[in-house]
């Protein structure tokens, strides 16, 4: 098995390393393996990228790593945040760890808001509860927060409710929220799915001038490769709970190796040119409770030959900090 001592960047401050990350979940219909075998490491200030398409295990890696698994989830490996395994905490020592280290920022904002009660009030109250600042201490740092998440007006934002806002204003909210406690860390997932193409721009826009000022890491969880490209230093290619790809941002969109990668890349809506038509890669993620054998890829690929239906491929270090798993990789160097 790969371990991943290599990161592109050669880093040596990781704050998070992620090691032979399984979960499994027991269903009525039986075992069902999420997360398949996951390495990672992420440095100080820097965002990963972790994609793929829905049900590929995105979510629930992120789940694991919060301590937010459901009841019927059950997780192996290893996930060092600042040298410690977060994976064996216990509930209290894990709360003392999202309120402090960790922040996840969710696809739909409303569901992490409290409907009845002002934006401002729930700012506040992560600031008194977890910093013991004053109420007036809060509310100026909560002012400052919401300005440095570009909200226009933001005094005057303080005392308004959540559904006052646009979806775009929410999720500026929740990341203003986010980054509150100054997190080393800070989780996303799908944050720009739920807006329009405008929307979305702006929020990644922003994160991206977040993440130099606050040298917060990020891991950015997306279906769609685009948001990707401005945001991550990396990009983990995820299918069916497993690594297919994994590398730099740069190479992984100008030489992608895995045919997956390929089809996500063909699929990414481009908003300067209504030349040619966007390709979704055909077919379906296959069904974790019956995975074909050999490459979970196979039925979808055009590459796939019989080794590809037969045995599924090892994920490989093929060159300095980039790993792949599969039997017929696109070779660049022969292409060009
Ligand atoms: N509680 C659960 N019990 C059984 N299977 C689950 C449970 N939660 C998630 N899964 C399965 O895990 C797989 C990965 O889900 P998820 O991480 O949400 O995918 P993604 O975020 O990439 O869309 C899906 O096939 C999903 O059905
Ligand atoms: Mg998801």
């Amino acid at each position: 098995m790969t371990s991943l001592n290599n990161t592109p960047k050669q880093a040596t401050n990781n704050i998070l390393e992620v090691d032979h990350l399984r979960v499994n979940f027991t269903t009525p219909d039986g075992q069902v393996t999420a997360v398949n075998d996951l390495n990672f490491n992420l440095a100080q200030g820097e965002t990963l990228g972790i994609v793929g398409e829905s049900g590929s295990g995105k979510s629930q890696t992120a789940f694991a790593l919060m301590g937010l698994l459901a009841g019927n989830g059950l997780i192996e490996g290893e996930a060092r945040f600042e040298g410690q395994n977060i994976l064996s905490l216990n509930e209290k020592a894990m709360n003392k760890i999202r309120s402090e280290k960790i922040a996840m920022i969710f696809q739909d904002p409303m569901t992490s808001l409290n409907p009845y009660m002002k934006v401002g009030q729930q700012l506040m109250e992560v600031l008194i509860l977890h910093k013991g600042m004053s109420k007036a201490d809060a509310f100026e740092a909560s002012v400052k927060m919401l300005d440095a998440v570009k909200m226009p007006e933001a005094r005057k934002r303080m005392k308004m409710y959540p559904h006052e806002f646009s979806g775009g204003m929410r999720q500026r909210v929740m990341i203003a929220m986010a980054l509150l406690c100054q997190p080393k860390l800070l989780i996303a997932d799908e944050p720009t799915t739920a807006l329009d193409v405008t929307v979305q721009a702006q929020i990644l826009t922003l994160l991206n001038e977040l993440k130099a000022e606050f040298d917060t890491s990020i891991i950015m969880i997306t279906h769609d490769l685009g948001v990707v490209a401005g945001l991550c230093d990396k990009v983990l290619v995820m299918y069916a709970g497993r690594t297919m790809e994994y590398g730099l941002t740069d190479d992984i969109f100008y030489h992608p190796t895995h045919p997956y990668t390929q089809g996500l890349l063909e699929a990414i809506p481009r908003l300067d040119s209504n030349e040619g038509t966007l390709t979704t890669i055909a077919g379906n993620p296959p069904n974790l409770l019956n995975l074909p054998t050999g490459c979970p890829f196979q039925e979808r690929c055009q590459h796939a030959e019989d080794r590809c239906r037969k045995e599924a491929p090892t994920l490989e270090e093929y060159q300095a900090g980039k790993l792949r798993a599969c039997h017929k990789p696109i070779h660049w160097e022969q292409a060009v």
